[in-house]
Formats: C-alpha cells, structure tokens, sequence
C-alpha cells in the first residue's frame, strides 16, 4: 500500500478522511491519523479559534500527520490559513475556490496543500499554482458536487497532471479502492463511510439514515443555484426539489437549507435537516471503529491486488 502519497504525507496506508463540515472534528481526525490514514478537521465556516483547538486536540491524541480542510469561499479563510502556518499543521486540502494566494506562506512553512477538484481544467490550474496533489472527486459524492463520475474523472485528470491523484466519491471498500488506484490514483478520499465510525461524532440518528440507505437514496438539491449538494432523501430534499422546480429564487432555496447540516449532525434532524452523503451509503453496513475500518479497507484491497478476490 506504498504510493507515491504515503510518501509524501508519511502515512501508513493511502487512505484519507474527507474533511466534512461539522463531521470532521478532532475526535475522527485523531483517530483516522493513529489508525494509519491521514485525518482531517474540517474547518468549514467554523470560528477561527474553534479551529486552532481542534488541532492542538488531534496533536494531544496523535503524532501521526494529520491536515485541515479549509473551504475558500469561508469568510475566515484568511485567518484560518495563518493558523495553519502558526500551528505547523503538515497537510491542508482546499475546497470553493482558489488557494494560490496563500501558497507561499503555506510552502514556506511545509505545509502539503492538496485542493480538491471536480475536472481536468481546475486540476491543471492547480498544478500550474505549486499543489502537492488534488483530490479528484466525483459527482456521487456527498456534500458539494461537480458533474464528472470518479470513474471518468480519475483517469483523465491522471493523464492530464503529473502531480499525484487522490480519487473521492463512491468509496466505501477494498473494491472501490483497488479500483480508484487501478485507474491511476494515488490514494482515495472517504467520507460518507467516515461518517459512520465510532469516533464519529455525528447523532445516532444520522448514522442510522446512512446505515439504512440504498442505493438510490441520495438527492442532488441546488443544481438550479449553481450549488450542487448531495444528501440523503428526506422532507428537506423533497420540498426543495418541489420549489427549484417550481422556479424559485436562490434566496427562497437557501431557507431551507440555512444550518441544515448542523441540524442533521447535532441535533439529530434528518427530517428536516441536510444529511450529506454519498451514493455509496448503500454499501456502508456496520459501525466500525477507525482502527478496524482501516484495516478491513487495506486488507481487501490487498487481497483484490493480489489478484484473489474476497468478495467472492
Ligand atoms: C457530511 C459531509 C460533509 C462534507 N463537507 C465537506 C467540506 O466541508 N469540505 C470538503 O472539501 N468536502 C466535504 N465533503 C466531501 C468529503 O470530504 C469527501 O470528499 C466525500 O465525502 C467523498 O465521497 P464519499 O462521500 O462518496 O465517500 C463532505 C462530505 C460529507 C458526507
């Protein structure tokens, strides 16, 4: 399981956990980083301070590489990619928008800075602003989506850079994994799966929605807006459907999902709430610990590239 991206994160095996707004906090971070991965915090539209605690947590619990996800368009965003700079934090991944500005402090200081990218142009432009790597990820996603399949994307985006590929959306097992690397990615990003640890910290009821889903239970909401957002069906995703398609206006849209991803992860609303996740919940049975999802993904993968298959 040596790629090119455990050697340039020194981790053990190449398997990332998404930085998920709300989800991604110390106590799955940490846990992901000790199991052999890479765990991130999810800094989202999060406090700044709230932000800087997170890392000294994950720190108390691990010394393995850790990083943070810091979503650009955040009005934070310049004063969380100081605190990055400031808490020495070893990898950062970017999300909406463009990290070239803060690139030499975050280079100087050496931080490994990964944006996560939807298509062949984005991956490019990164390559060209100095990028350790991307994540490619696809539209079956959880959360914020772009329109490529990680299947088509995986490939092109390898051909087209020569910086690693990290491969997201729709992985969930040994399967998925052997076939993101077969297609030329370095490593995989997991969310959806993550979400559903042990160490997450996410409301019971938000992990039983994942745990029950199928295959067809995720709705896109805000195509019309611009703003593609995968999650699991509910009132929520059925109202707002209804409305987009009746022609309502963003701001009309944006109501109702104002805070909808903190109603589903802390209060346990997934009526009502945005229950992010991705196409692949269907495949996402147990609740496992970091530890042993980790090693159950490694050993699959293992056995499929060996050339035997355990699914059989
Ligand atoms: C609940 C949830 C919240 C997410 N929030 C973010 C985020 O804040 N920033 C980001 O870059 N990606 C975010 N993502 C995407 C994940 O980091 C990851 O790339 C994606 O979940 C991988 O696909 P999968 O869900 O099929 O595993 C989120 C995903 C989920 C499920």
């Amino acid at each position: 399981m040596k790629t090119e991206i455990t050697d340039l994160l020194k981790i053990k095996y190449p398997i990332i956990q998404g930085g998920m707004a709300w989800v991604a906090e110390y106590h799955l971070a940490a846990a992901v980083s000790e199991a052999g991965g890479l765990g991130l915090i999810g800094a989202a539209n999060a406090p700044v301070e709230w932000v800087r605690e997170q890392i000294r947590e994950v720190r108390r619990r691990t010394d393995k590489p850790f990083g943070v996800n810091i979503m650009l368009m955040s009005p934070s965003a310049d004063e969380v990619a100081k605190i990055i700079v400031e808490e020495q934090v070893p990898v950062v991944t970017t999300g909406a928008g463009n990290p070239e500005k803060y690139m030499t402090m975050w280079k100087e200081a050496g931080t490994k800075v990964i944006p996560v990218v939807a298509s062949v142009a984005m991956a490019k432009r990164m390559e060209r602003c100095g990028a350790d790597a991307v994540v490619a990820e696809g539209t079956e996603a959880g959360g914020h989506i772009g329109e490529n399949t990680t299947m088509v994307l995986i490939p092109q985006i390898v051909d087209a850079v020569s910086i690693p590929v990290i491969a997201a959306g729709g992985i969930a097992d040994g399967r998925g994994i052997a076939a993101a690397l077969m297609l030329g990615a370095k490593a995989v990003q997991i969310g959806t799966h993550f979400v559903v640890t042990k160490e997450s910290q996410v409301h019971d009821n938000y992990k039983k929605a994942i745990l029950k889903a199928k295959d067809i239970d995720s709705k896109v909401t805000g195509r019309t807006t611009g703003h593609p957002v995968r999650a699991l069906r509910n009132q929520m995703t059925k109202d707002y459907l209804k409305l987009e398609n009746e022609g309502a206006s963003p701001e009309e849209l944006e109501m109702l999902t104002l805070g909808g991803l903190r109603k589903a992860v802390v209060d346990g609303d997934v009526v009502h709430g945005s229950v992010m996740a991705g196409q692949i919940a269907g495949l996402v049975k147990e609740e496992l610990t970091c530890q042993e999802l980790i090693q159950k993904l490694v050993k699959e993968t293992d056995t499929l590239m060996r050339g035997t298959n355990c699914y059989e």
